[in-house]
C-alpha cells in the first residue's frame, strides 16, 4: 500500500508528511508542529503537488491556532508566501480565513479550523474519485498514455488527478500502459509517478522529457494526461515545466491532450495564462544531480518551475463536474 502523503494526528496535534524528496530511495516522514515548519516543508518540496500543498497549508493554519490564536494572521501571510503558482494553496488559505473571520471571537475557533482542514482533505479525495470516473471514459479498453510530473496520490490527499484517471480506467478493467516523463529538473516523474504507479501494478516506462515527441512518432499514444497548478479563465493552464512542449508535440501527432484538475485549480480571477505567476527556483536544481555539479560554472541557468500551455493545445479539462473544452470552463464559476 502507498504511504499517506499527509496525515493529521489530532491528539498531539501534528501533521506528518511523507518526505517526497526521499522517494523512491527511502520512505521517510517529517513531522510539522508549527505553521513555520509547515511553510518550510512546502518551500523545500517535502510536500508538493497543487492539491497536497493546499491541504498542508490548511493544517498549518490549525497548528498556528493550537499554539497561539494571535499567530493565525501571521500563518496566513507566511503560508501564502511559500509557492506562488499553484492556486489551490491560496484557495485553501482563503477557506481557512473565512472560518477564522466567522469564529475568531468564539471558544470554538480551534475546533472549527480543524474541522475545515479535515473537510478540505476529505473533499480532495472525493473529488479525485469523480475526476477519475469522468476521465476514464476518454480511454479505450487498451490504452497507452503519457503523463508528466506527478499528479497522483502523492500530489493530492489521495488517488490523484491525472493518475486518478488512470486508476479509474484500471479499476474499470482497462489495460493501461503508461509512459512517465522523468520531469527535469526535480524528476517527479521518474521518482514519484514511477513509484506510485508501479506499486499499484501499472505497466510503467520512464522516458526523458525530450523523448516524448519521438515516442509519439513511433508508437500509438491514445492520450497525454497531466495535472495542473493553475487554470486561467480562458483555459490556459500552468503545470510543471515541460508540459507546454508535450502539448505542442501532442498537437503535431494528433494525440489528444487532457488536463485533469479539480475546479479549485481554476483561477476565476485570472483572465489568461499570461497573468499566472510562475515560480523560479534555485539554479542548483538545474546545475546539479545529487551532489555532483555538471553544468559548466560560467554558464547562466534559468529555472522556471512551471510553464503555461495555451488553451488551443488542450483537448479537454477533466474536472469533478465532467470534461470541458477549455473555452467552456467559465461555466464552472459559482
Ligand atoms: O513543483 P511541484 O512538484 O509541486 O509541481 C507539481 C505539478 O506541476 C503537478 O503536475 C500539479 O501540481 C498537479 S498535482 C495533482
Amino acid at each position: 500500500m502507498l504511504p499517506k502523503t499527509i496525515e493529521w494526528l489530532c491528539e498531539i496535534p501534528l501533521m506528518r508528511l511523507l518526505d517526497q524528496r526521499k522517494i523512491p530511495t527511502s520512505i521517510e516522514f517529517r513531522d510539522c508542529r508549527t505553521y513555520e515548519e509547515t511553510a518550510a516543508a512546502i518551500e523545500d518540496m517535502t510536500v508538493r503537488g497543487a492539491p497536497a500543498i493546499g491541504v498542508a497549508a490548511a493544517y498549518g493554519v490549525v497548528l498556528a491556532a493550537h499554539i497561539d490564536h494571535s499567530k493565525i494572521e501571521d500563518a496566513f501571510l507566511r503560508l501564502s508566501a511559500t509557492r506562488p503558482t499553484a492556486v489551490n494553496l491560496f484557495w485553501s488559505i482563503e477557506r481557512m480565513r473565512l472560518v477564522y473571520t466567522e469564529y475568531k471571537e468564539s471558544p470554538e475557533l480551534y475546533q472549527m479550523l480543524e474541522s475545515e482542514a479535515l473537510k478540505i482533505e476529505r473533499e480532495d479525495r472525493e473529488i479525485n474519485r469523480k475526476i477519475g470516473e469522468s476521465g476514464q471514459k476518454i480511454l479505450p479498453e487498451i490504452a497507452t498514455v503519457i503523463t508528466h510530473c506527478n499528479a497522483g496520490a502523492l500530489a493530492t490527499a489521495g488517488y490523484g488527478t491525472a493518475l486518478g484517471v488512470l486508476r479509474a480506467a484500471k479499476e474499470a478493467g482497462k489495460q493501461i500502459k503508461v509512459y512517465a516523463d522523468e520531469t527535469r529538473p526535480r524528476l517527479q516523474g521518474g521518482r514519484l509517478t514511477a513509484f506510485e504507479l508501479c506499486e499499484d501494478g501499472f505497466d510503467v516506462t520512464v522516458i526523458c522529457d525530450s523523448m516524448a515527441p519521438f515516442l509519439m512518432s513511433r508508437e500509438k499514444i491514445d492520450a497525454v494526461i497531466t495535472g495542473a497548478d493553475r487554470i486561467a479563465l480562458n483555459g490556459d493552464t500552468a503545470n510543471k515545466i515541460g508540459t507546454y512542449g508535450l502539448a505542442v508535440s501532442a498537437k503535431r501527432h494528433n494525440v489528444p491532450f487532457y488536463i485533469a484538475a479539480p475546479i479549485s485549480t481554476i483561477d476565476f480571477n485570472c483572465p489568461t495564462g499570461e497573468m499566472i505567476p510562475i515560480e523560479e527556483r534555485d539554479h542548483d536544481e538545474v546545475r546539479m544531480a545529487g551532489s555532483e555539479i555538471f553544468v559548466y560554472k560560467k554558464a547562466k541557468v534559468w529555472n522556471p518551475a512551471f510553464d503555461v500551455t495555451p488553451a488551443e493545445l488542450i483537448t479537454g479539462i477533466i474536472t469533478e463536474a465532467g470534461i470541458f473544452e477549455p473555452s467552456h470552463i467559465k461555466e464552472l464559476q459559482e
